[in-house]
């Protein structure tokens, strides 16, 4: 049984079968054909946090998929009273056919997965958020960015984590520009220039935004301040100073850049309105394939049950 915690999990090859099931999904869907691959199948959906995007997209995709979600609100269920992790893992897993979770330390992700009988997907954790990255590699290939040269500009957090992990994986060039103070995580950037090393991906870091842009032909960014780090919210706005997506900076991007956001959008700190409202088609494409990418992403574990 395999789990879908980080990008790290898969090879290249597992990677892009998820795609693939994916895009045959996504065409069938268009055409108002539901095909009940997980007929019958329930997902249980842990959440920690808040979330949009992650909840409906899952419970839509489950119910169009054949089965049914069921949202499990921390605030709702034992866990948010002080039930440990592995014994919701071991109850839960018991009933539902697969899992979705939303939480805080990815540790306490693994615990579950440990204790799980059924493959558990990360839905965000403070460390990754993969199948963000899935869905924004679906989007570039819908938008015809074959050799991606992407910019990401901001804080090194989960997002940018799981976008590191993408681009050694898959073998593109990706430049990071983050503030002095909020660079990624030493011990994910060792891990992800390990796995380039194969891949021959090009990862470069940097402290100036116009590097890190220029040229690039897909430009991205994440909010300033993420869910759980609101105390820190003022320290932020000092540091990201200089930091925004604007239209000056996305000048020295390539024409007919792709500009990417994984949502919510903070207009005015991370990203300008003019920048935002210019992309906002691809930015909303992005957030309706959430939809999609995570459907191949629960057919593949869905198909690899039985597999080590
Ligand atoms: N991008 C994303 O994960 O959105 P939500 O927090 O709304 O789920
Ligand atoms: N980095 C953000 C992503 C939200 C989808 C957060 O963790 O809040």
């Amino acid at each position: 049984m395999r789990h879908f915690l980080t990008l790290k999990d898969f090879t290249k090859n597992e990677l892009l079968e998820m795609i693939d099931l994916a895009q045959k999904i996504k065409k069938q869907t268009k055409n108002r054909k539901f095909v009940p691959y997980m007929e019958h199948q329930t997902l249980g959906m842990i959440f920690e946090k808040s979330s949009t995007r992650t909840r409906v997209s899952f419970e839509t995709g489950i119910y169009q998929l054949g089965g049914v979600g069921l949202f499990l609100s921390s605030n709702d269920i034992q866990l948010g009273r002080g039930e440990p992790m592995k014994d919701t893992a071991r109850v839960i897993s018991r009933m539902v056919d697969m899992v979705m979770i939303r939480t805080f330390e990815h540790s306490k992700l693994e615990e579950f997965a440990e204790y799980s009988n059924v493959p558990v997907i990360n839905g965000l954790t403070d460390s990754y958020h993969p199948v963000q990255l899935m869905t924004d590699y679906l989007t570039m290939l819908e938008c015809g960015v074959e050799e991606p040269v992407v910019a990401y500009v901001g804080d090194g957090n989960n997002v940018t984590h799981s976008w590191l992990i993408l681009a050694a994986k898959l073998g593109f060039e990706l430049r990071v520009a983050t503030p002095k103070g909020y660079e990624c995580d030493a011990s994910i950037v060792a891990e992800a220039l390990e796995i380039a090393k194969e891949s021959g991906a090009e990862i470069i870091f940097t402290n100036d935004p116009a590097e890190a842009v220029e040229e690039a032909n897909v430009v991205t960014t994440d909010t300033w301040v993420s869910m759980g780090q609101e105390d820190e919210k003022e320290n932020r706005m000092n540091a990201f100073k200089g930091f925004i997506v604007d239209e000056e900076l996305m000048e020295l991007a390539q024409q007919d850049t792709l500009f990417l956001h994984c949502l919510p959008a903070y207009r005015g700190y991370e990203v300008s309105e003019f920048v935002f409202e210019k992309h906002a088609d691809e930015i909303f494409l992005e957030a309706e394939n959430r939809l999609h990418a995570q459907k191949g992403i629960m057919v593949w574990l869905d198909q690899h049950r039985d597999v080590n």
